[in-house]
């Protein structure tokens, strides 16, 4: 297993501007070589934030992709698209495109095959709703995401790429499921990858990560860092995440 991985989600946010700033900030950081930092920028920025982070240790990937290598999809952009400008990765299965753009498992499935065809690590997004968590569904909501995805494209990707844990409920809320929570859902997700014959999985957790609980966090033995959104738009916010994993 690689060490951890700290990636930030911009999602729709940033200026030109605020990139520039932001990659000149992580130029002048300090990053352990332990961790792996990794940024999912707008797309629109994927060149900028290239051109920009030439030289550091920080990898680059999309938010989103489209099955397809190429052709009349209008608005939709290709994996090998995103590996020319300087991706290395791409997000699949983000809650906010299963929710606002009805993303389902066999498409986001289908994405992940996509990413690995075009030679992207893909970071595969799972998590339960509070509604499915209070139902007590939560495992097998997680289990069912990962198994679609997996019966898809098979387990070898996930030596390089990760899957990351976000539970709805706790996506831009300021709420994040407590440390204990979060692992033993980890530790499910990890036994049932192993069961699959994957032995060597990251598996981040995702929503509302901050600089104060990042620690606790990543100090679970079977949480290997975080996928992270507000607090990934502050440089600072971010380096002191990226600090808190190892
Ligand atoms: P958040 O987002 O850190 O703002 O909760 C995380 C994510 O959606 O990846």
């Amino acid at each position: 297993m690689g060490g951890a991985i700290v990636a930030g989600n911009w999602k729709m946010h940033g200026t030109k501007q605020r990139a520039l700033r932001f990659c000149q900030a992580l130029g002048r950081a300090d990053i352990r070589a332990e961790v792996e930092v990794v940024v999912f920028p707008p797309m629109a920025y994927l060149s900028l934030f290239a051109a920009a982070t030439g030289g550091l240790a920080v990898e680059l990937g999309a938010q989103d992709l489209h099955p397809l290598p190429e052709g009349p999809r209008t608005g939709d952009i290709s994996g090998a698209m995103i590996a020319e400008l300087g991706g290395r990765w791409a997000l699949a299965g983000h809650s906010e495109r299963r929710i606002h753009h009805g993303e389902d498992d066999a498409l986001v499935a289908a994405k992940v095959g996509a990413a690995l065809a075009a030679g992207l690590k893909p970071m595969l997004c799972v998590g339960e709703t509070l509604e499915q968590r209070q139902a007590n569904q939560a495992e097998a909501v997680v289990a069912r995401q990962l198994r679609a995805v997996l019966d898809a494209v098979g387990v070898a990707w996930l030596s390089q790429g990760a899957i990351a844990y976000e539970p709805v409920w706790a996506i831009g809320a300021g709420v994040t499921a407590a440390p204990g929570q979060a692992e033993a859902m980890h530790g499910m997700i990890r036994e049932w990858a192993a069961s699959q014959g994957a032995q060597a999985v990251r598996v981040l957790y995702g929503g509302s990560v901050n600089q104060e609980n990042a620690a606790e966090l990543f100090s679970q033995p079977n949480i290997n860092g975080g996928l992270v959104g507000g607090a990934s738009l502050d440089a600072g916010s971010f380096l002191a995440i990226v600090a808190a994993a190892g």
